[in-house]
């Protein structure tokens, strides 16, 4: 059941140009192809085969012929010509009962389309692999006013609509959009003259939301030209917002798809981490016309070839709109709680897998964001020349292909004469290597003594050594640097260098910029990590070498029960205080290290993690910090507001960052008094949702929750936001019952995926409370998944992820979460995806 990489073989028939006609209607769509194929002179098989799930076939014909081909659940086949053919068919679908949200279904009285990785099957029978790629021509019959597919408008008229698209492309890139929407408009010319309408297509109502979205588009559009040379390439681009969405958006030519939570803000309604988001997913999902859409994957196995790139360039996007350093903190904090915890468990997987069996599963931590940080490092090796003209290579040489990481690697390789042989071990081997450091000094010579290891992996019990760029300054003990940032290129087991000529002892800062995701492993004083924290010239150094004194200062009170030492206290009030630091910065470094990853540094040191003495050590931690710089705090939270109106800029959102950290740990010594005055007066979200989740922090706020939903009830996204906070920030005990609660609340749209993420995964996210001892929340969760998995199988298997750290725990921990697992995998009729899931988890599978 599982497909391989080694299996790949090139498709039978090629598709030279397909027409499409959909004949609206909720229960029967009625979808007509014509399809010209013609022999793949490459492949030696000739079985004509093609994708084809829940359709219902009407008719088909070969050249004008009625045929009856060979159905299964899976396809069909049919005896063909040995020339160049086209192919007729007719089938009806159900939009209305689609509730996996692949394929075509309708969202909100709104009909559109997912089908990346496979969903176009459920759409049409059609070779649905990305290496067939063929321009479609595209017709819509209906009443809504927006009828919408890939490409270029051809024609229109009262009830129906064709699009062309020129671009030869892949079926998971096809969409179509039919409802009653509305466009939010703007004009666009490239860099060569070209001009290009941007329309955001929402709601009626919503066009006041749309704003950020078109304005976050055309600074992508921009930047991708002056970046990397690349232009549009259509007389339209259009991105359509939907309340129904199993991720997060969707790059289809020219029609990118998107969860309304990524598309729609205003100041009202969303915070400044929406607007982040929207920024960054925008800017993904244009990024993907050229590495996804023009150059796409041969089969999905290279998911990464285009999933980690885009990730890697909507980084470099993001840095360049906002900041560098702060960016890479946030994209670090992101990859160790996403990525390490699950390179680190029974889900761990290489960043280009070699077998699965539900690709869906795939669209992990790992091929994202673990992808672009190997191309990072491979820019850091090759440098930011070498990068940017490997680059161009790529996209000269292959653009219109259906590629693969070979001729990704293959164009650095030619471009820099490198041989990239050992550094392609980053995209077989899984697991998160471990950097061991030691360190020795005598007569001006300094040597840092490396040692990597990569802990066994499912199915990968012994690993290589990697290359690992490993970015090093040394500061003299006066805290100037001596030594400014050097590559050191690892690519031995164990290996050692040297630094000529110091008058003293250095103090190394290692890793800078975070240069390889591997978990260095270095003992080393609280005074020399505070030195660092007030010393280090690398932004990202500065905050690691606080977060790494939090963490073991965390470690100590919960194993120990030990008392925060005053090196990290002091450090940090430093930091507090020091304004020609970034507000956002200092925000960052202010913020502790979360439950979960404490549990997984403890589980790293071979400590078993106790959720609960971690929650109530980091409560204490909390509380000492407030006590510590209780002068500081109401001034910072005063100076820190931002005069005038609202505006979503970073210089803004990290001053409110700022002052809502020092809301937080205000609100430790005045039990809340300010928290609930800023909640009163607040005039954006991102205050309220500061002072109302400060309030739940500290066990209040009941009555700011009751009239939160009194202001917000009618407004889909900001409730997904008040259901979340609930079941998020529940104190342990008490988080299965406030979820179990949530759950029969009549706004607990279940079926709807930000809903469901709302509150189940709010539940997850909260680690006490998940890993509560009694194993609620575990049964809860369970149950859900249960429930989930035969409507929606893609989400529900996503989400069984909250038990992929089972391994960390004690023993009654372990055989509640087994238990919960192993109900799951016995419900009759599990999906796919599911099966795969718990089955990997379980270590089963
Ligand atoms: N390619 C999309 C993106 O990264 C993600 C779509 C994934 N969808 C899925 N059903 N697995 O922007
Ligand atoms: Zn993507």
């Amino acid at each position: 059941q599982p497909v391989h990489l080694q299996e790949y073989a090139p498709p039978a028939y090629l598709v030279d140009d397909v027409h499409l006609t959909f004949r609206l209607d909720p229960k029967a769509t009625r979808v007509s192809a014509r399809i010209a194929f013609r022999p793949n002179p490459a492949a030696q098989d000739r079985t004509f085969f093609l994708h084809g799930e829940e359709l219902t076939l009407v008719s088909a014909r070969i050249d004008g012929q009625d045929v009856t081909p060979k159905i299964t659940p899976q396809g069909l086949t049919c005896a063909v010509p040995d020339a160049p053919f086209t192919w007729e068919a007719e089938v009806d679908i159900s939009p209305e009962a689609n509730t996996a949200l692949e394929g075509l279904y309708i969202s909100n009285g709104m009909y559109c389309t997912q089908c990346e990785a496979e969903g176009f099957r459920k759409i049409s029978y059609y070779p649905d692999r990305p290496d067939v790629m063929a321009p479609f021509t595209v017709r819509i019959e209906g009443d809504a006013p927006a009828l919408l597919s890939n490409g270029n408008p051809a024609d229109s008229g009262a009830g129906w609509a064709e699009w062309h698209d020129p671009w030869p492309k892949p079926a998971y890139l096809f969409a179509l959009v039919a409802g009653d929407l509305r466009a939010v408009s703007e004009g666009f010319t490239t860099a060569s003259g070209r001009p290009v309408e941007l329309n955001v297509w929402v709601r009626p109502g919503d066009e006041g939301r749309a704003g950020y979205a078109l304005d976050a588009l055309k600074r992508s559009m921009r930047w991708d030209e002056s970046a990397y040379g690349r232009e549009y390439d259509l007389d339209v681009f259009n991105i359509v917002a939907v309340d129904d969405f199993n991720m997060g958006a969707m790059e289809n030519k020219g029609l990118n798809i998107f969860n309304s939570k990524y598309v729609l803000a205003s100041p009202e309604t969303a915070t400044d981490r929406d607007f982040d988001l929207i920024e960054g997913i925008v800017a993904h999902e244009y990024f993907h016309n050229w590495t996804g859409n023009r150059i796409t994957c041969r089969d999905w196995f290279q998911l990464c070839l285009k999933e980690g790139l885009t990730v890697f360039r909507d980084q470099q996007f993001s840095g360049d709109m906002r900041s560098h350093a702060v960016k890479r903190i946030e994209d670090v904090l992101q990859l160790r709680a996403r990525q390490f915890r699950e390179d680190n468990g029974p889900l761990a997987h290489p960043v280009r897998p070699e077998s699965y069996v539900e690709i869906n599963n795939f669209y992990t931590a790992t091929v994202y964001e673990k992808g672009a940080e190997v191309i990072g490092m491979l820019r850091r090796l090759v440098g930011p020349e070498g990068y940017r003209k490997a680059l161009d290579l790529y996209f000269d040489r292959h653009d219109g292909d259906a590629a693969t990481i070979e001729d990704w690697l293959k164009v650095f390789e030619d471009v820099t004469g490198r041989d990239l042989t050992q550094f392609r071990r980053w995209y077989s081997q899984a697991g998160t290597p471990r950097l061991k450091v030691a360190e020795d000094y005598a007569d001006g010579r300094y040597t840092l003594h490396l040692e990597q290891h990569t802990p066994p992996t499912p199915g990968q019990p012994e690993k290589a050594p990697q290359v690992i760029p490993v970015a090093v300054g040394l500061l003299n003990p006066n805290g100037d640097e001596v030594v400014p940032t050097t590559l050191l290129e690892m690519t031995e087991a164990k290996q050692s260098f040297s630094f000529e000529g110091l008058a003293a002892k250095p103090v190394p800062s290692l890793l800078r910029g975070f240069s390889a995701p591997v978990i260095l492993e270095r003992e080393t004083s609280a005074e020399e990590r505070a030195f660092l924290l007030a010393h280090d010239t690398d932004a990202f150094n500065k905050w690691e070498a606080g977060r790494q004194l939090a963490r073991e200062v965390l470690a100590k009170m919960t194993t120990e029960d030990a008392a925060p030492g005053p090196a990290y206290l002091d450090a940090l009030a430093a930091v507090a205080r020091d304004d020609t630091l970034d507000p956002a910065f200092r925000a960052l470094a202010l913020r502790l290290p979360s439950e979960d990853d404490l549990a997984q540094a403890l589980a790293n040191s071979g400590i078993t993690p106790d959720p609960w003495e971690i929650h109530a050590a980091r409560e204490k931690l909390k509380a000492a910090v407030a006590r510590h710089l209780a002068e500081q705090w109401p001034a910072l939270y005063r100076e820190m507001a931002c005069p005038g109106p609202y505006t979503p800029s970073a210089s803004d959102a990290g001053r409110r960052a700022l002052r809502l950290t020092a809301l937080g740990y205000l609100s430790r010594l005045d039990t809340g008094d300010e928290a609930r005055r800023l909640y009163a007066e607040a005039g954006n979200m991102t205050e309220t949702i500061g002072a109302l989740s400060t309030l739940l922090e500290i066990g209040r706020g009941e009555e700011e929750i009751e009239a939160f939903y009194a202001r917000w009830s009618a407004d889909r996204l900001v409730m997904d936001k008040w259901f979340a906070l609930q079941t998020s920030l529940a104190p342990p005990q008490r988080a299965a019952a406030t979820a179990r609660a949530l759950t029969e609340h009549p706004d607990f749209d279940w079926k709807t995926p930000n809903r469901f993420r709302a509150v189940i995964g709010g539940l997850s996210a909260n680690a006490a409370g998940f890993h509560d001892p009694s194993g609620a929340s575990y049964e809860l969760v369970a149950d859900w998944l249960i429930r989930l998995d035969d409507v929606n199988p893609q989400t529900a298997a996503r989400m069984s992820t909250a038990f992929e750290t089972l391994g960390r725990y004690d023993a009654s921990r372990q055989a509640r979460m087994r238990a919960a697992l192993e109900r799951i995998a016995a419900k009759p009729g599990l999906s796919r995806d599911m099966g795969e899931m718990v089955g990997r988890i379980l270590g089963s599978g």
